[in-house]
């Protein structure tokens, strides 16, 4: 009798994530434009970031990240069938920074593709992954986000450049077996009416990169920093509200939300409208700044290293990013 593969629970198997050496304070950013310390940590919760080496690439980190992932999960890379990639800053714009991941892992039986969800795009991979491996089409995946914003910052504009930094981070995914936990619950949704609120404008086939405007840093992101802190309160409450009740949990059966790195205000925010104490929200944009879509990889990483969750605990992850792009899931570990 065949087996109806509709229901094959899917767990994180082991994590991993990887932050470049070279630390970028507040401090040093008052050197480069008019901000300060005070500013930048009040308005962001933000003291520091890393950024990668001149010849360390996106792919460079996705690979330092995957192998303590799959190091985790006791697994070799040869065992993969799938490798997604969300980043907006690939090596380069074809191929995917996926394929250079696959070779450098030597993972060369595993499906590799790029998705472009900005800071959502870890979890987009996550719901990807879920579904092809509880259908029953692969066994193994790593999903990665990885990022070298630095590359694509205006290191002149104030109103972005003290935002962003440099990681990545991996979670290895298969079916789940018994007395495993499983990712309970996932929502992604998109709002392309408002791709003009945070973009990088220039570099894509709509605008390339010529000697005319090369001095236009077009290939920066260029935000729209107030309408994007509404926008991102409200979906990312009512995705997790949205996980939490196809779950069936209440804000008191939530061990650890692992939310967006992006600004402490839209956190505290989030954790308001949730009714989850700040305790159990996890946060460490302190360090790094917003990683886009390597943010809540790093993030799951380290609350899982330090601990701060357990096998059977249930918990929160939920993204914000451009598109707009949002997406959450429920995991009993
Ligand atoms: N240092 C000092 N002053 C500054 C700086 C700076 N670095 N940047 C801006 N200012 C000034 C502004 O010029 C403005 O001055 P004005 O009142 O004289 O015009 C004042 O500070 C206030 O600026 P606002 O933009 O209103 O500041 P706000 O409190 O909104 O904070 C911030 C800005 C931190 C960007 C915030 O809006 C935010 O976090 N937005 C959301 C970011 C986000 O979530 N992004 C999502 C994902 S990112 C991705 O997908 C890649």
């Amino acid at each position: 009798m065949s087996q109806s593969h509709s229901h094959i629970p899917v767990t994180i198997a082991g994590t991993g994530s990887y932050v470049p050496e070279k630390v970028l304070t507040n401090a040093d950013l008052e050197k480069l434009v008019d901000t300060s310390d005070e500013w930048i940590t009040t308005r962001t919760g933000i003291r520091e970031r890393r950024i990668a080496a001149d010849d360390e690439f996106t792919s460079h980190m996705a690979v330092k990240a995957s192998l303590k992932a799959l190091e985790q999960a006791g697994m070799e890379a040869s065992e993969l069938d799938l490798i997604i990639v969300a980043t907006i800053t690939p090596d380069t714009l074809t191929p995917a920074t996926a394929c250079y991941v696959q070779k450098e892992l030597g993972a060369m039986t595993a499906v590799a593709f790029d998705i472009s969800a900005a800071c959502s795009g870890f979890l987009y991979g996550m719901k990807i992954a879920k579904r092809l491996i509880s259908d029953g089409a692969f066994k193994n995946a790593l999903i990665i986000g990885a990022e070298k914003l630095s590359s694509f910052i205006n290191w002149e504009d104030r109103n972005t450049c003290i935002l962003f930094g440099d990681g990545a981070g991996a979670a290895v995914l298969r079916q789940s077996r018994e007395g495993e936990g499983h990712i309970i619950a996932t929502d992604i949704g998109t709002d392309g009416n408002q791709t003009h609120l945070l973009n990088i404008p220039g570099g894509g086939s709509a605008c390339p990169i010529t000697t005319e405007n090369a001095d236009q840093r077009l290939a920066s992101l260029a935000m729209l920093g107030k309408e994007v802190f509404k926008h991102a309160v409200t979906r990312m409450r009512d995705s997790a509200k949205t996980v939490m009740a196809r779950a069936g949990l209440k804000p008191e059966d939530i061990k650890l939300v692992v939310p967006h790195q992006a600004n402490l205000r839209i956190i505290d925010a989030i954790a308001d409208r949730l009714d989850v104490p700040s305790d159990r929200v996890f946060t460490n944009l302190q360090k790094y700044g917003n990683t886009s879509a390597a943010a809540v990889a790093i993030a799951l990483d380290e609350a899982h290293r330090e601990g701060r969750f357990t096998r059977g605990d249930k918990i929160v992850l939920v993204v914000f990013g451009a598109g707009f792009t949002w997406a959450s899931a429920t995991i009993e570990w």
